[in-house]
C-alpha cells in the first residue's frame, strides 16, 4: 500500500490533504506516521564529487533538505494550491528569505502601513540602511494610495491579508491587478488567514507566506515559517535564502507542524465562530472602549471581507480596549481566568496581550481609538465560546468594581 503522491495530494478535498498530506507509511518499520528523521547528514551517492551540493531535493544535508522538511513542504504547498514551499525555522525567517531573494539595491517596495513588527523594522530601518532598498509604507485599505505609490523601479508589494494588530483588510485580486501592471511581484502574509480559508495564489498572488507558529501548527509547541509559489520562484528562495543564509526548520519542528495541521479546517472553523460570537459580545459591552474585527459591520473593510472570504468568517484576532486609562487594560487581563496573557495567535487555548498604543512603527500608523486607549489582541482558541464570554464578562465586572 502506498500514500498519494505529490500530483495525487493536489486532487484530495482538503480536509482528506489535512489528514494524509505529508505523511507517509515508514519503508523501514512499517510504521503508518512518517518517523522524526533526527539526521544531520543522509548517505551519499557512490560518486559525490559531482553532486550539486546546493540541491535541495534529495537530501544530503538537513540545512538544505531534509526527510521531515520536505514531507511538510509538499503538504502545505497543496494546501496552499502552489507548486511548490519552503518551509524555515520562524515565519520572520520566511519573510525575509522573500526580501532577500527578490529585492536588491535600488529596488523599490510597497509594504502595508500596518505589518507585523519586523516586517516594518526590516523596511523601515534595516533593509534601507544596509542595502539601499527603498519602502514605502501605504494604507493596504486605500488601492488609490497603492497606485500611487508605484515607482518604475517597484519590485514587490507586500502585504498582510488582516493586518496585525489592526485587522485592517487588504483586497488582493486589486492588489495583484496593481503588481502586474507594475512588473513587481505580490507577496502575501496570509498568517491570519489560512487555508482552506483563503488561498492568494488562487488570486494571482505570486508568493504566500505563513508563520507556521501561529494557526497551522496550531498547538503552541512550534516555530515555523513558510513561503508557497511557483517552482520557479520557490526555487530561487531555497537556493538563495535557504542553502547560503540558513534558518532552517528543525526536523522535530516540521514533523510537530505537520501533525498539528491534520485538525487545521476543524479547529478554523470553530475559532472564527467563536471568535465572531466575541467579538459580538465586547461590541455590545459599554465598559469595552472600542473593538475592531472584520466581521463586525462597524469595521472600515466588513464588506470587503464579507466578499473576499466567501462568508466563511472573519478571522479569528481582534483588537479592543477597555475603558479607562492603560493600567485599566492592565487591571482587565490580570483578572482573568480562562484567557492566558501571552504574545502569539492561533493556538489552541485563547491569548491575550497587551500591546499599548504604538508598537515600534509609531502611533499614527494606527486608528485613533488604539491611538488614545492602547489594545488588547485578542486571539481565539478551540475552548466553548460561552467559557470565554463568562470569563470576560467576570473580568470586566472585577476592573470596573475596583475602579
Ligand atoms: C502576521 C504575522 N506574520 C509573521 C509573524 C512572525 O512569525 P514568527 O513569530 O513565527 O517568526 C507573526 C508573528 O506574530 C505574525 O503575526
Amino acid at each position: 500500500m502506498s500514500r498519494p503522491d505529490k500530483h495525487e495530494l493536489s486532487t484530495l478535498s482538503f480536509n482528506t490533504l489535512s489528514v494524509h498530506g505529508g505523511n507517509e507509511i515508514d519503508k523501514t518499520s512499517g510504521a503508518i506516521r512518517t518517523p522524526i528523521v533526527m539526521a544531520n547528514s543522509y548517505l551519499l551517492p557512490y560518486d559525490p564529487s559531482t553532486m550539486d551540493w546546493s540541491d535541495t531535493e534529495a537530501p544530503s544535508y538537513t540545512r538544505n533538505s531534509g526527510h521531515n522538511q520536505i514531507c511538510l513542504q509538499r503538504k502545505l504547498a497543496a494546501m496552499e494550491g502552489g507548486e511548490d514551499a519552503a518551509v524555515f525555522a520562524t515565519g520572520v525567517a520566511a519573510l525575509h528569505a522573500v526580501f532577500f531573494t527578490f529585492l536588491k539595491s535600488g529596488d523599490h517596495v510597497i509594504v502595508g502601513d500596518v505589518t507585523y513588527e519586523a516586517v516594518w523594522r526590516l523596511f523601515a530601518e534595516l533593509l534601507p540602511q544596509r542595502y539601499k532598498i527603498e519602502a514605502t509604507f501605504v494604507d493596504m485599505g486605500d488601492m488609490e494610495a497603492v497606485r500611487a505609490a508605484v515607482r518604475p523601479n517597484t519590485k514587490l508589494i507586500h502585504t498582510e491579508t488582516i493586518a496585525n494588530p489592526t485587522t485592517k483588510v487588504a483586497d488582493i485580486a486589486t492588489l495583484v491587478s496593481i503588481a502586474r501592471k507594475a512588473g513587481a511581484l505580490l507577496s502575501v502574509d496570509s498568517t491570519f488567514t489560512p487555508p482552506p480559508f483563503f488561498r492568494p495564489l488562487a488570486l494571482g498572488a505570486d508568493l504566500v507566506i505563513h508563520s507556521l507558529t501561529k494557526y497551522i501548527n496550531g498547538h503552541g509547541d512550534a516555530m515555523g515559517g513558510v513561503v508557497v509559489g511557483s517552482k520557479e520562484l520557490i526555487h530561487h528562495v531555497k537556493a538563495d535564502a535557504l542553502v547560503d543564509l540558513g534558518g532552517t526548520i528543525s526536523p522535530f519542528n516540521a514533523w510537530l507542524i505537520t501533525r498539528g495541521s491534520v485538525t487545521l479546517p476543524l479547529r478554523l472553523k470553530q475559532q472564527f465562530a467563536t471568535a465572531q460570537v466575541v467579538a459580538n459580545s465586547l461590541a455590545g459591552d459599554e465598559r469595552v472602549a472600542y473593538v475592531t474585527y472584520p466581521g463586525l459591520e462597524s469595521h472600515d473593510q466588513h464588506q470587503l471581507a464579507k466578499a473576499q472570504f466567501a462568508g466563511k468568517g472573519y478571522g479569528g484576532v481582534m483588537a479592543f480596549a477597555v475603558e479607562g486609562d492603560p493600567d485599566a487594560q492592565n487591571r482587565f487581563v490580570s483578572n482573568l481566568k480562562v484567557i492566558t496573557s501571552a504574545v502569539s495567535l492561533g493556538h489552541d487555548e485563547t491569548l491575550i496581550v497587551h500591546v499599548g498604543g504604538s508598537g515600534r512603527g509609531g502611533a499614527e500608523r494606527y486608528p485613533l481609538n488604539f491611538q488614545k486607549y492602547g489594545h488588547l489582541r485578542l486571539s481565539i482558541g478551540l475552548e466553548d465560546p460561552q467559557d470565554l464570554i463568562a470569563d470576560i464578562k467576570n473580568a470586566l465586572d472585577e476592573t470596573f468594581d475596583r475602579s
